[in-house]
This record gives C-alpha cells, sequence and structure tokens, in this order.
C-alpha cells in the first residue's frame, strides 16, 4: 500500500505543476504586437452574429453572461456581460477608442485569464476591427 508522502506518487504530481506554471507563464504576458485595428473604409464584414457573439461564447461568457451570478462567475464583475448584444456593446467604440475589452483582451492580454485559451492572434485582429467599426449587429 503506498503512503501519502511515497515519492511514487508525488513525482507526477510535481512535473504536472511544474509544467502547468511554466505553461501559465509562456502564456502571461503575451499581449498582442499586430498593427493597431482600424475601420476599413468600406466598412468591415463583422458582425455581432457572425463574429462577436461566437467569439465572445469561446473566451468569455463561461464567466461573463447575464445569467450567471455568484460562484458561477468565478469572480467577473456582475456589471461586464457578454451574452447579450445590448449589454456587450455598452462602451460605445466608435470614435478610435476601443473600450474596456481592447484593454483587457490585446493590450494587457489578461482576459480571458491565463489559465484559458486565448484567442488567436487573427481573432483578435478581427475584434479590434469589428470594435473600430463601432460593433455592427
Ligand atoms: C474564467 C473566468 C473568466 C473568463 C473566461 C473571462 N473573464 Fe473577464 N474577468 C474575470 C474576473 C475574475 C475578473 C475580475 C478580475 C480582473 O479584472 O482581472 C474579470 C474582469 C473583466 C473585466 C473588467 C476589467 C477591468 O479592468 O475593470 C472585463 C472588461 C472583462 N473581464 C472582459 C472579459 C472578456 C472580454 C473576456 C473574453 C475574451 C473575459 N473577460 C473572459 C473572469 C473571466
Amino acid at each position: 500500500m503506498r503512503h501519502r508522502n511515497d515519492p511514487r506518487t508525488h513525482r507526477p504530481r510535481a512535473l504536472f505543476a511544474g509544467a502547468a506554471a511554466a505553461a501559465g507563464l509562456a502564456i502571461a504576458g503575451c499581449a498582442y504586437d499586430g498593427p493597431a485595428p482600424s475601420c476599413p473604409p468600406g466598412g468591415t464584414a463583422l458582425t455581432w452574429e457572425g463574429f462577436a457573439q461566437p467569439f465572445y461564447e469561446s473566451y468569455c461568457t463561461r464567466c461573463h453572461a447575464s445569467d450567471l451570478d455568484g460562484w458561477y462567475r468565478q469572480g467577473a464583475p456582475g456589471y461586464w456581460n457578454y451574452d447579450d448584444f445590448e449589454e456587450a456593446t455598452v462602451v460605445d467604440t466608435a470614435d478610435g477608442d476601443l473600450g474596456v475589452v481592447w484593454r483587457v483582451v490585446a493590450e494587457e492580454a489578461r482576459m480571458p485569464p491565463n489559465s484559458w485559451v486565448r484567442p488567436s492572434r487573427g481573432e483578435i485582429a478581427d475584434l479590434g476591427e469589428w470594435l473600430a467599426c463601432g460593433q455592427p449587429e
């Protein structure tokens, strides 16, 4: 029978923790370094339905959804929700300021939090274009 501090049962766990910490370090601080987003002269083909809603569903609404509260929000502030068009677009981004979403996702790279799969560089670029065009529905 194995005891709790049997090194054979502990080593794999220590290795796992080490690998997880290394992965966390590799992901943290990877701020978006692509070109500054702008709205193309002819407008964008990216819409809430075609792009932003599925983007937010993949990366944000497990914590930031209006039907979640308490523990289920995993600490996400109650006033930021991305499951509903009106709430998701409450910050106006049409006049050059891309708002809090751009700051936390691209510039600071802290949303989604480190333990989550991050959006790709291309997805972040698309997010920037959609925001720069004023978040079309
Ligand atoms: C695993 C849960 C989780 C996911 C997924 C997640 N968030 Fe968060 N979010 C949090 C927590 C916890 C906080 C509060 C702590 C903080 O600000 O770092 C937060 C804070 C925020 C804030 C407020 C930041 C500020 O400076 O006031 C915004 C905006 C935000 N998240 C947007 C997003 C967006 C957009 C996504 C998807 C790209 C996302 N979050 C994904 C948990 C999450």
